[in-house]
């Protein structure tokens, strides 16, 4: 990590001469696997609008995390229900719970607020949407100076039972969660596994990870590795040496193959049908950028770019479509702030980045074997591919977020441990971006 404003003694001499730059907040982050305290140590309230869901949540969170409610001094979480609330005055018991708990949040708390769109009657369901910018809103004004991160669960399908809500909720209210804040992550899907105990998660599970030789996709091989999987890390072979020390670290199997190369989505199928039998989990992570702006850039680079970024991509996932994925399995791929704000010398990329989430969005709904699929949308992250970047686009990418720094590549891996989980068995066809609420698209 390269923040300069993360330095110590540096934070220590700024704040001695006075000198009024605003630091950016040091965030908590626990890379530690999941185990069944993970909220334990973690004073969580829930509030909210009276219901049988507000029950319900309440109990399970109750057993998963340390006991508060809003009346406490200090509390590390707070749960807010909106779901049943149908008319503008109802939004008051919103503005209530938030107003009067706010200052009570301790630096790097959660807030989880829970919505539910259950009906089409104009007046419900702008109430129920409004909900979306408040939360938004919020995640601004409370986030910067303390890492406070604000996120909604936004029920979509009638039929989503609360305890699919608590799973997802226990990641937003975890410090795996640290850089992620103002997301609006739809709950829509029902039937997902119940679970007991989120220790080992994702045991004996088969992953691939493309371009996991390093950057996000190493620190998502360890994450997988870590909940239990097998990792199969798939990188060019000039990437040997970073591959296979990776793989040797994880106990997994470096593959080295070029995935733009013509038969190499086959390749990559056979060796896992004949070796593994399936593949739980995809991890659709190589990328590259040649940012140049269109007047300036060559047909290569325009190529390059589209044809590792998507054209793998869709082909990588389609191979295993037709043949090799397990019932349920889960697809998580890399998209990026630039493909959803857009970015001026990256024509090329956010056009593949958005690329991705269409992709995304249609295999989740349209895939005879019930797979999963979902996105990660970075913001501006500590590695290689940004590392040489000029300083005042470092500095803008870091500095014009709530978060007011760049995400770790941990950060992201977190986000993509949870997408292949079954803590995510609610959450199918969305993008979720990890970018410490970057004002960019936003
Ligand atoms: N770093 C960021 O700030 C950021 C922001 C948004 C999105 N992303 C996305 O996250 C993903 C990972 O980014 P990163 O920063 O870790 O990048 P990185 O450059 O550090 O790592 C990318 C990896 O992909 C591999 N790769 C590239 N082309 C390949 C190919 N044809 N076949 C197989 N492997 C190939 C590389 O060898 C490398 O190991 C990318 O998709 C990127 O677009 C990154």
């Amino acid at each position: 990590m390269n923040d300069y404003l993360q330095n110590k003694n540096l934070r220590q001499l700024l704040k001695v001469l006075n000198i009024p730059i605003p630091v950016p907040p040091i965030l908590k982050r626990n890379n530690n696997p999941y185990s069944d305290d993970e909220l334990q140590q973690k004073k969580i309230a829930v509030a909210g609008k009276s219901s049988d869901f507000l029950h319900q949540i309440q109990q399970e969170i109750r057993i998963l995390a340390g006991d508060a409610t809003i009346y406490d001094a200090v509390i590390d979480g707070l749960v807010v229900s909106c779901v049943g609330m149908q008319t503008i005055e109802d939004l008051e018991d919103l503005f209530t719970n938030i107003k009067n708990t706010v200052r009570k949040i301790a630096a790097n708390g959660r807030v989880v607020i829970v919505s539910k769109v259950d009906n089409m009657n104009p007046t419900t369901f702008a109430v129920q949407k409004s909900i979306d910018g408040f939360a938004r809103a919020l995640s601004k004004e409370i986030g910067g100076k303390n890492g406070i991160t604000v996120n909604l669960l936004k029920i979509t399908n009638e039929d989503v039972q609360p305890y699919e809500v608590v799973k997802a909720a226990t990641f937003f209210l975890s410090d795996k969660s640290s850089f992620i804040t103002g997301q609006v992550v739809e709950v829509n899907r029902d039937k997902g596994q119940e679970i007991s105990s989120p220790v080992r998660l994702l045991h004996e599970q088969v992953a691939i990870v493309t371009g996991g030789a390093r950057g996000i996709g190493a620190a998502a091989a360890k994450v997988l590795h870590r909940e239990g999987a097998r990792v199969i890390i798939v990188d060019v072979p000039q990437a040997k040496e970073d591959a296979d020390r990776l793989a040797n670290e994880i106990e997994g199997e470096a593959f080295l193959i070029d995935i733009t190369k013509e038969d190499s989505a086959t390749q990559l199928q056979q060796h896992i049908l004949k070796n593994y039998g399936k593949l739980d989990i995809l991890v659709n992570n190589a990328g590259i950028t040649r940012d140049k702006t269109i007047a300036k850039m060559s047909i290569d680079q325009w190529r390059s770019v589209l044809n590792v970024n998507l054209k793998a991509l869709i082909e990588l996932t389609n191979t295993f479509l037709q043949d090799g994925f397990s019932e349920k399995a889960k697809v998580v791929s890399l998209s990026s702030i630039s493909g959803i704000a857009g970015n001026v010398g990256q024509t090329n990329y956010s056009l593949t980045k958005a690329g991705v989430i269409g992709f995304t969005n249609s295999i989740a709904q349209n895939n005879n074997k019930k797979i999963y699929a979902n996105a990660v949308a970075p913001g501006f992250i500590e590695t290689k591919m940004t590392e040489n970047l000029p300083f005042f686009v470092k500095e803008g990418g870091r500095r014009l977020s709530t978060l007011k720094q760049g995400g770790l590549p941990e950060d992201v891996a977190e986000l993509i441990g949870f997408l292949a989980s079954p803590l995510s068995d609610g959450i199918n066809g969305q993008y979720i971006r990890v970018c410490g609420g970057s004002m960019l698209g936003a």
